[in-house]
């Protein structure tokens, strides 16, 4: 792809809202076209065949934009309300040519035509539920978004989350169907296929942790996603176990694209303060404002590692002791690992043990003591993945050919995927105690370094890292 510029190389919210308009024309442009190509199918009496959601997604990662009608059912052999329809008025077509068939763009349908289930988080504050689509008996999630308004009451940055999930059509991508609206201006809802589970959910809910076959599986999938995602130059920046939804047919989709965004080449200068914390990138942490999608890569790491123990990998109580908690794992820095992490803004007052030794490599092993049952090849993956230099990151296309993934245990096929009682879908999900997202909108916040590394107040007391301490100074 040899997109130059970022269509979003800037946040200024004037530049956005004329970009999203030129995007909303383009796309009016499209949606005519391929309407008057319907008309002209219909005209000479060629139904147009029904689209299950991954023919209209597209079967093997070749994705595109929904060609035909928006699909209205879940199951691919079910005809569609709209086939229906369309069957009923096959009389009608032969006797008359003058129609005027009524185009499905009109305005967003209202959130009345949902009936409201139940709320899938408990102790959220309703911002998800599980619905019924009135007209269809389609069970769906509906997603409340969170738009703060900005100063002249245009939503552009939550529009952001419509506008890279329209853009994001893959079998690894949560499905959007619609966009429906309240009473209010502010008042609008996602509605997605709905899924049985989240990862976090399903991690908590095992007793076991999953077989090295269907880590490979769900894996596989995340990067999968992610690699479509980077190639249609979006980061994700939020990749954590609750924003990945599995179903019962062993499918991974990634979700939750409120902090998503279009970004370029060179990178633009982006804000800080993205991603949860303890699947935050150390470049973001040492305060980099201009990253890439290595970010993203760093979070599948976390992901990886939070799979093979069932527990998240990285849980830093504050920004100081997340960063020494990566390096305790990792090992430190050092010019050769990391060239050029001094000129970071919050590296610059660290002050790290001249006699340090790195382990050997580069990107170093991690310890194997941490990952007893992985294979040598799959702590190769996991140690490059959780690099600290982002330049040494594999891309998820790299990561996708890792050996990792063609030794044996193979990837268990989805079919043969255990399938799980859903929370979601009867009683409500339990809420989980880690750290939000950033919000939107917020500065990265001054870090105080001073006298955390050596267990004094403000870090982890006591966490002396992979033998060595930190000072800062
Ligand atoms: N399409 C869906 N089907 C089923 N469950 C879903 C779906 N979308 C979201 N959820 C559930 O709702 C939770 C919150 O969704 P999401 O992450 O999109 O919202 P959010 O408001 O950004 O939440 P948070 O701030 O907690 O990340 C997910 O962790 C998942 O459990
Ligand atoms: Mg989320």
């Amino acid at each position: 792809m040899s997109v130059a510029k970022s269509r979003w190389a800037n946040d200024d919210p004037e530049t956005e809202a004329i970009i999203a308009q030129r995007r909303r024309e383009k796309e009016e442009k499209r949606r005519a076209k391929v309407e008057k190509q319907r008309q002209l199918e219909e005209a000479s009496r060629v139904p147009a065949p029904t689209k299950s959601a991954d023919t209209a997604q597209g079967v093997n990662g070749d994705v595109g934009p929904p060609k035909k009608r928006r699909r209205l059912s879940n199951d691919p052999d079910a005809p569609s309300a709209a086939d229906e329809v369309l069957k009923s008025e096959e009389p009608k077509k032969q006797s008359s040519l003058l129609r005027f068939p009524v185009s499905e763009w009109g305005p967003c349908r209202h959130v009345d035509n949902f009936e409201r289930l139940n709320h899938i988080e408990e102790g959220s504050y309703g911002w998800v539920s599980r619905a019924k689509d009135i007209t269809t008996g389609e069970v769906v999630a509906l997603k409340k978004l969170k738009i703060e308004n900005s100063p002249d009451g245009f939503p552009v940055t939550g529009l952001r989350e419509i506008q890279t999930l329209l853009e994001a059509r893959h079998p690894n991508v949560v499905y959007l169907r619609e966009v429906v609206m309240g009473n209010k201006m502010d008042d609008v809802y996602l509605v997605m296929d709905f899924l049985e589970h989240d990862l976090k959910t399903l991690l908590d809910e095992i007793r076991e942790p999953f077989l090295p076959s269907e880590i490979k599986t769900l894996l596989l999938q995340v990067v999968g996603g992610l690699d479509f995602l980077h190639s249609q130059w979006i980061m994700h920046r939020d990749l954590k176990t609750s924003n990945l939804l599995v179903n019962n047919r062993g499918e991974v989709k990634i979700a939750d694209f409120g902090m998503a965004r279009y970004y370029g080449d060179p990178p633009p200068k982006l804000t800080q303060l993205v991603v949860t914390l303890w699947y935050r990138s150390p470049e973001l942490l040492l305060g980099a404002d201009k990253y890439g999608t290595e970010i993203d890569m760093w979070s599948v790491g976390c992901i990886f590692g939070e799979l093979l123990t069932k527990e998240p990998l990285l849980q830093g109580k504050n920004e100081v002791d997340q960063v020494s908690k990566i390096f305790a794992l990792t090992g430190p820095p050092n010019q050769q690992t990391w060239p050029g992490f001094r000129s970071l803004p919050n590296a610059k007052s660290l002050r790290l043990p001249p006699t340090s030794a790195s382990p050997a490599g580069n990107p170093p092993l991690l310890p194997r003591s941490r990952f007893p049952y992985l294979t040598n090849a799959g702590l190769d993956l996991l140690s490059s993945l959780l690099a600290l230099n982002p330049a040494s990151r594999p891309t998820a296309q790299q990561c996708l050919a890792h050996p990792y993934f063609r030794e044996d245990p193979r990837p268990k096929p989805k079919e043969m995927f255990p399938t799980f009682p859903s929370k979601a879908g009867m009683e409500k999900r339990r809420r989980h105690h880690t750290p939000e997202a950033p919000k939107r909108g917020q500065d990265a916040p001054e870090l105080d370094f001073a006298g955390v590394f050596g267990g004094a107040p403000g870090g982890d007391s006591g966490e002396a890292g992979a033998g060595f301490t930190l000072r800062l100074g």
